[in-house]
């Protein structure tokens, strides 16, 4: 597996594999790497030529009270992982290589922002669409893989696409979780033991919103109420964030009565970390 640090270098790399007939699979990441990443990798490898992963802490998606200074690293490890999944290139940049103007110029994200994440943490997604603007920039890839998991994530990517003229498919994959049902995150780690035997109750208070609908509630507020109350009789350690239900991939109540496709997602957290968890379904 090739590693490279420099943007030109990936530039150059992309290029000769994108003259050569290949095409070219991308999954960015911010490292620290479990299986939910490795399976984007996988996938990428089943579907496209060449397989690049980044692993780059993206600063400017950190607000000034979160965790960006401790975001886990293991770097030695998130190589072996990224290679055993079929990644030829792994692109490692410092925050120099991909701010060389600072923030001189940025994307601002104008919709779908103003709920979930993107209003517990304002400017998270100007940060996300700026990085993936440079790194789509920068690799050329046809596909990109990004996991279910930021379900607000892949939206907003899916739009940032669109209004870019990026020529790139995205393509979503599942959410890996944990036996109990605990979402993979690379926050995880950073659970006290008590916090992590309470961390599955995230889950199963998304399925209890899930068997609701199933039984046929279609009012957007007694689903969400279903949940919080769930979460209130569960959750001792954590504080939930935010639990909400909207139509997916809009984040809007775009009918009075559930129909298409709905997310419920929440956020709690915990001491050292925030966890968000979601669960979309057809109705
Ligand atoms: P990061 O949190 O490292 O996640 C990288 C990719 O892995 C994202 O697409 C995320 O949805 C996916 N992922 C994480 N946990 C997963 C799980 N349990 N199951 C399936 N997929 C999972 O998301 C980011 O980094 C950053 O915002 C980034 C896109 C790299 C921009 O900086």
């Amino acid at each position: 597996m090739l590693q490279f640090k420099n943007p030109s270098d990936v530039y150059a790399f992309a290029y000769r594999q994108k003259r050569d007939g290949k095409t070219i699979g991308f999954a960015p990441t911010m490292g620290y790497l479990h299986e939910g990443h490795a399976s984007l990798f996988k996938k990428a490898a089943a579907n496209s030529d060449v397989v690049i992963a980044s692993s780059f802490v993206n600063p400017t998606q950190f607000g000034e009270r979160e965790d960006f200074i401790h975001y886990p690293k293991n770097p030695v490890r998130d190589a072996m992982l990224a290679e055993s999944c079929g990644v030829h290139a792994l692109f490692l940049p410092n925050t120099e290589a991909i701010y060389p103007n600072g923030e001189e110029i940025t994307v601002k994200v104008n919709a779908r922002t103003d709920v979930l994440c993107g209003k517990s943490r304002p400017g998270h997604f100007d940060g996300v669409a700026t990085v993936l603007s440079k790194l789509f920039t920068i690799v050329q890839p046809d596909h990109v893989y990004f996991g279910m998991k930021d379900a607000q994530q892949v939206a907003i990517v899916q739009a940032l696409i669109q209004s870019f003229h990026f020529p790139i498919k995205l393509i979503a994959c599942p959410i890996i979780r944990e036996p109990d049902g605990l979402a993979k995150s690379s926050r995880n780690v950073r659970l006290r033991p008590d916090e992590r035997r309470e961390a599955p109750f995230i889950y199963q208070g998304l399925q209890h919103g899930h068997c609701c609908i199933k039984k046929g509630e279609r009012n957007f507020d007694r689903i969400i109420a279903t949940v919080s109350n769930y979460y209130h009789s569960h959750l001792k350690l954590g504080q939930i964030d935010y639990v909400d239900a909207l139509n997916y991939p809009e984040l809007k109540r775009m009918h009075p009565e559930m129909h298409g496709k709905i997310i419920i997602a929440v956020a709690v957290c915990y001491d050292q970390a925030r966890l968000i968890d979601n669960i979309t379904i057809e109705c």
